[in-house]
Order: structure tokens, then C-alpha cells, then sequence
């Protein structure tokens, strides 16, 4: 019997790639023989990532440090890593800040950094990566991580509440621009997710127990849990699937 092929196999530049779920998506996409450039903030943990695509799945990858909120730098990133994947026909926008602020004390430049980051990057990493995306179709796709808190209100988060329902109006957006080239763009609401953004949070008992009991299936997800979804998002799997949101929760979102 013939096994079950992925494809695409051209190159996705996962941002974030150098932590939590970022880093868990470089490693599934590898694991499908798919490139990986992964682009952090954080350089060593970006370069890490690219090693251990490399060391356990055998892909070309590589590890750059870029600041997504700064668009002056992606031309240079994206030749860099055109050169090492060979093609670019992906994009994971995992970079991420949470940015706790209530609104009695907003802070006007904590919350231009949080949107920023988790909304204007996508449409400037887009823009950026554009060329790279047509030259790649069929099969070009971009998944934006949002977060359950796209849907529903969280006192403490009101910029990064903003940014990621903004990130699921920019889903829509690009993918009515796009389609007709066939460029598919989606996004993902994790729940959940035991990575280093989470981790003060699981670490105060009290909180961690107060997360679980609204999460039905009664546990945080694995970074991997995610990562299965977006690379589902980017492939031919989902080949009629765009402008959409998929929320990995756990149930949460379905309660009240
Ligand atoms: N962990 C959760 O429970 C959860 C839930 C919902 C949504 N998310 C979202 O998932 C995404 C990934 O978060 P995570 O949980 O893996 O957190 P994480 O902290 O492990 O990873 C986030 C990564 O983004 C990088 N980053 C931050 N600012 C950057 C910048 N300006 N330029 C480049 N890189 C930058 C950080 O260096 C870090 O490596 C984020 O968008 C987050 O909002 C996480």
C-alpha cells in the first residue's frame, strides 16, 4: 500500500521559531521534510531550533535573529533564507508578546509594542515575503496564531485581546486579497499551551488550577498539539481552506 505523502515541500519561515510553539512548529514541519528558517528575537534559541530541525529530521534550516517589529530588517532575512531553504512558499507568524496591562493603567507604548508584534508584523511579514510566496504556489499558505482571546474577553490583556481579533480581521483580509492566486492564509486560537508564555502562570498554583477548570479535556496542551494543526493549515490537506480560524482549546471556548 502506498503511504501518505505531505506536500508541499517548499520552505516556511516560522517566526517565533525559537521557543514554545514556534519552535514545535519548525520541528513538525521538518518531520514533513518541509525547510525551515526559523526568525526570533532571541537568535541562540532561533539558531537551536534550526539545529535540531536539521539533526533530527535531515531538512536544510536555518536559525536568523530578526525583530518582527522592525520591517526594515525582513528583506535581508527573507534572501538569507531563500538562500539556505531554497524556496519559500510558508509563513508561521508565532512571535508573540503578552503585554499585561487593564486598561486603568494602559500605557500608550506597551500597547503600540503588543500590536505590533502580534498584528502588524503579519501584514508586513506578508508584504515581505510576497514575491517568495507566488514563486512557490501552488500551495503557498500562511497561518497567523491568534488565541482564544480573539473570542473572548480577558481583563488583564486589552492590547493583546486587540491584536489577536485583529490578526483574525487581517486573516480574512489577506485571504480575499490572495485567493486568487491561490495563496491561503489562516490562523489558529491555541488555548493552553504549556510554553515558556504560559509558565508563570502554571507555575501559581492557585491560577494553574483556575486555567484547568475551564479547559474540559482538564489539562494544558503540548506545544506539539498546535504545531499538528498549523502544519495541517499549511499543506494540501487543507487546500480548500482559507480565510478560517481553527481553535485548538481543548473545549475551552465551548463552555461558559
Ligand atoms: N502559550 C499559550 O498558552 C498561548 C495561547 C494562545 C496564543 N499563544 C500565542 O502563541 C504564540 C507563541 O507563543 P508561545 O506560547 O510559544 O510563547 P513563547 O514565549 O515560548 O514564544 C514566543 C517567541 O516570540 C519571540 N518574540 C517575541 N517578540 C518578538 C519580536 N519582536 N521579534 C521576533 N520574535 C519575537 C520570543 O523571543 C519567543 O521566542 C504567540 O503569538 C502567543 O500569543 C500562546
Amino acid at each position: 500500500m502506498a503511504r501518505l505523502s505531505y506536500t508541499p515541500t517548499t520552505g516556511v519561515v516560522v517566526t517565533g521559531g525559537g521557543s514554545g510553539i514556534g519552535r514545535a512548529c519548525c520541528l513538525a514541519l521538518a518531520e514533513a521534510g518541509r525547510p525551515v528558517a526559523a526568525w526570533d528575537l532571541d537568535g541562540a534559541g532561533a539558531k537551536e531550533t534550526a539545529e535540531l530541525a536539521a539533526g533530527h529530521h535531515d531538512v536544510a534550516s536555518v536559525g536568523l535573529e530578526v525583530d518582527v517589529a522592525d520591517a526594515s530588517t525582513f528583506s535581508d532575512a527573507v534572501a538569507r533564507s531563500k538562500d539556505a531553504l531554497g524556496s519559500i512558499g510558508g509563513l508561521v507568524h508565532a512571535a508573540g508578546v503578552p503585554g499585561p496591562m487593564p486598561v486603568d493603567f494602559l500605557d500608550e507604548d506597551q500597547w503600540d509594542a503588543v500590536l505590533d508584534v502580534n498584528l502588524r508584523a503579519e501584514a508586513l511579514l506578508v508584504r515581505a515575503l510576497l514575491d517568495e510566496l507566488r514563486a512557490a504556489k501552488p500551495g503557498s499558505a500562511v497561518v497567523g496564531i491568534a488565541s482564544v482571546e480573539a473570542i473572548v474577553g480577558n481583563a488583564m490583556l486589552p492590547a493583546y485581546c486587540s491584536s489577536k481579533a485583529g490578526l483574525l480581521g487581517l486573516t480574512r483580509s489577506l485571504a480575499h486579497r490572495l485567493a486568487g492566486e491561490q495563496i491561503r492564509v489562516n490562523a489558529v486560537c491555541p488555548g493552553a499551551i504549556e510554553t515558556p508564555m504560559l509558565a508563570p502562570a502554571l507555575a501559581n498554583e492557585s491560577i494553574k488550577d483556575m486555567i484547568l477548570s475551564k479547559v474540559p479535556l482538564a489539562r494544558v496542551a503540548d506545544p506539539m498539539e498546535v504545531a499538528r494543526v498549523i502544519r495541517f493549515l499549511l499543506s494540501d490537506d487543507a487546500s480548500y481552506v482559507t480565510g478560517e480560524y481553527v481553535v485548538v482549546d481543548g473545549g475551552m471556548t465551548t463552555t461558559s
